[in-house]
């Protein structure tokens, strides 16, 4: 992998052999469930209720034309898909998303490994055929969960994004983070790095949304750039509207999950936001919460197939009956595998769903590699309300 995405953390030797002995006992649990010789299955393989594919009708093709940079497994890719928009080209440095993107569309046009390294190009090529240049940069260096480095983190490709939208000067950008990037701790950085550089060129709107809002059973909160060459589109420009109703899932600030029967207090203009049980179509326990945000699988100290990102969502997976650590490959494996608590054991097409991803499209890689680019992934139905958005202003 490159290190570009990875940066392992500084451990010692003895907290190293911990990890690698917990991860040896796994393997063999696992393997032993594997052949049929472990703890009898208590859950049966789940038939999920949500399809992400619901959240992002289709639309007709606008006539745009997209450039996609750190295309990732193709979270933005996709909503601005299904939002109408072509697509000229997707770069992304690993090769592992390449070939997710190129097995979902083989049409198009993926440069992957050293050959999507955005730090070698020349966008001048694209200049006068790109509508919407879309992407997100590694948020690892911004990441409250990281260690907050900012412009000295050598992943930091946010001065990269930024040449690319001035050597192209497409009529419109999008550019997404994680919520610590527009924090104060990163107003200076923003300024400088972001918004003064562009605005020359560029009238910017930012703004933050969440997943949830948009149907996804998961929290998320992600923070955009959206950026018009012409004042008059920007005008026009109107951020994306919530589309569903999840005030009945607070669990993240409740820290308790909320009974079901709270649904008659939703705002019957939107649709209802599934919890996580319900859009895995996991029996009804009387509670469900909206699934807790899920960790990058491409950072820290090993190849994790966990999807945990915190103490607190520890605790909202535990009351919902859900396991977050050791995701199975698919669902006949995580159904054999049985967790040591007997909670429900996730797949990663569970946590594609988790994240917004239909089942119809497959993420490539071994399960911490596909975790990873999932976790690392803008929600779909995010993007494609955005997608949606910048393609009003534009016509
Ligand atoms: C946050 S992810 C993007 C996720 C994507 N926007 C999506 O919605 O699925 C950042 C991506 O940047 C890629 N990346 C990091 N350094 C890069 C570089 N120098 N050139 C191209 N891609 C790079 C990583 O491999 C990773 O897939």
């Amino acid at each position: 992998m490159s290190g570009a995405t990875y940066q392992g953390w500084d451990l010692s030797e003895e907290e190293r052999e911990i990890y690698r002995q917990r991860s040896k006992e796994s393997s063999r649990a696992k393997a032993q469930a594997l052949r049929g010789e472990g703890p009898k299955p208590i859950h049966p393989i789940n038939l999920p209720r949500l399809n992400p594919e619901n959240l992002m009708q289709p639309l007709a093709q606008n006539g745009g034309k997209a450039l996609s940079l750190f295309s990732g497994c193709g979270g933005l890719d996709l909503g601005f898909e299904r939002a109408g928009f072509g697509h000229l080209a997707a770069y992304d440095i690993l090769n592992e998303a390449g070939v997710t993107l190129t097995r979902n569309r083989p049409q198009w046009k993926v440069f992957a490994g050293q050959e999507g390294d955005v730090t070698k190009m020349d966008w001048r090529q694209y200049r006068d055929l790109v509508d919407v240049l879309h992407g997100g940069p590694p948020c690892q260096p911004f990441s409250a969960a990281g260690r907050q480095k900012g412009r000295e983190d050598s992943r930091d490709m946010f001065p990269e994004f930024v040449r690319a939208i001035l050597e192209i000067e497409p009529l419109a950008f999008v550019a997404e983070n994680v919520p610590a990037l527009a924090s104060k701790k990163f107003s200076g950085y923003v300024r400088e790095i972001i918004e003064l550089p562009l605005a020359p060129r560029y009238h910017i709107a930012r703004f933050m949304l969440a997943a949830s809002d948009f149907g996804v059973p998961q929290v998320r909160k992600r923070v955009f750039w959206v950026g018009f060459r012409e004042k008059a589109k920007a005008a026009k420009y109107r951020e994306p509207e919530p589309t569903h109703d999840w005030q009945h899932l607070a669990a993240a600030k409740s820290k308790q999950p909320v009974q079901l029967s709270l649904f008659s207090s939703c705002d019957r203009s939107k649709k209802t936001c599934m919890g996580v049980r319900e859009a895995l179509g996991l029996p009804d326990i009387g509670i469900d919460a909206l699934a807790p945000t899920i960790r990058s699988g491409l950072t820290g100290p090993r190849h994790t197939t966990s999807i945990l990102s915190s103490v607190s969502a520890q605790k909202v997976w535990e009351k919902i009956l859900i396991w977050p650590n050791g995701v199975a490959g698919n669902r006949q494996k995580a159904h054999l595998f049985v967790a040591k608590n007997g909670h429900f054991r996730l797949s990663v097409p569970d946590c594609g769903i988790i994240q917004g991803f239909p089942e119809s499209w497959s993420i490539y890689g071994p399960t911490y590699m596909a975790l990873g680019q999932i976790g690392n992934a803008v929600p779909p139905p995010m993007a494609y309300q955005v997608a949606v958005s910048v393609a009003r202003a534009l016509s």
